[in-house]
């Protein structure tokens, strides 16, 4: 049994050997219906609980999807309808009365330190379905999604990010260590990534390229990556936000920076960081990658449950 809770902790070779399972299962699913389930049903008569203490659809549907095709079946709960909380059962007795009914726990959360309490009392895979500081199952996706339309490795190419240092910025700095590509982040000098990822980087001798300038952070990407400027449940002044970024939304011209074949991608759901003529534009990959979710995450599932191939 594997937990994954932040794609740091997690070595380049298992992240790869998902990769790899997950690009086998999609093909092979090419003539199968949404339900119908994969060969050898893998992960027969499993039960995933999930948990949101957060708004989400793309999560809560792809992972649905993910165990189901996988032969298993899933249960979703909302927070505020378990004791836990303010009826006033620990999270001690929670997690064990969620190891006995079902099999993998998956929690999107507003407190990091929730998911490892759960990781200490569960004796079940814990997955990380967002929290505030990573979001490591959408962006093992979204390397999932570079390589496919662009048929070679990420570590050949230069990804840009564009946008708020939030909890898939997190990810996708983690992702740039384990899988060694080159990383730019444009955003205003005030939100720079903290201190403590950046060391993180710096101890394996990595560096990223931070600019204040979005023109830079572009400059002959392959990839461009976007993200709201206010991510849920944000307690900030938002319209002061917004104005602080309002030099780093993506726009026809910030794009022509880049290499001609620069693919957009957003994890969803959007504001109004990304001009609408890129966001449905020939360029903008948003929905393939919506869809890869569940195709990634049916190899992380089996990953944590000790069924990778
Ligand atoms: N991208 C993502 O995690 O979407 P949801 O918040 O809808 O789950
Ligand atoms: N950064 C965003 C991602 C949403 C999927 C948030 O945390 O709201």
């Amino acid at each position: 049994m594997k937990h994954f809770i932040n794609l740091k902790d997690i070595s380049s070779k298992d992240l790869r050997k998902i990769l790899s399972d997950a690009k086998k299962r999609k093909k092979k699913r090419n003539s199968l219906n949404t339900l119908e389930i994969d060969r050898g049903s893998p992960l027969k008569g499993k039960l995933l609980v999930q948990m949101f203490e957060k708004s989400s659809l793309r999560t809560r549907l792809s992972f649905y999807l993910a165990i189901k095709q996988l032969g298993g079946g899933t249960l979703t709960l909302r927070a505020n309808e378990l004791h836990l909380g303010s009826g006033g059962e620990t999270l001690e007795d929670t997690a064990k009365i969620l190891s006995t009914y079902g099999d993998g726990f998956m929690l999107r959360t507003d407190k990091d330190k929730k998911l490892e309490n759960f990781k200490k009392f569960l004796k079940i895979p814990v997955i990380n379905g967002l929290s505030p500081s990573s979001h490591p199952t959408q962006v093992l996706s979204d390397i999932f999604t570079v390589e496919e339309i662009k048929k070679k490795p990420i570590s050949k190419m230069n990804i840009a990010w564009v946008g708020d240092s939030n909890n898939v910025l997190n990810s996708l700095i983690a992702a740039s260590i384990k899988f060694n590509f080159q990383l730019s982040i444009g955003c205003p000098k005030k939100y720079y990534p903290n201190k403590s990822i950046l060391n993180w980087v710096k101890s394996f001798n990595k560096k990223i390229n931070i600019f204040d300038n979005a023109e830079k952070a572009v400059f002959k990407a392959d990839v461009i990556f976007s993200d709201k400027v206010i991510s849920l449940n944000d307690k900030v002044n938002k319209k002061k936000k917004l104005n602080d970024f309002k030099n780093f939304r993506i726009t026809k011209k910030l794009i022509k920076k880049a290499k001609t074949d620069c693919i957009f991608l957003h994890c969803l759901p959007r504001g109004s960081e990304v001009e609408e003529e890129v966001f449905f534009s020939k360029q903008s990959k948003v929905w393939q990658q919506a869809l890869n979710r569940v195709h990634v995450q049916k190899s992380i599932l089996l990953y944590c449950f000790g069924k990778l191939r």
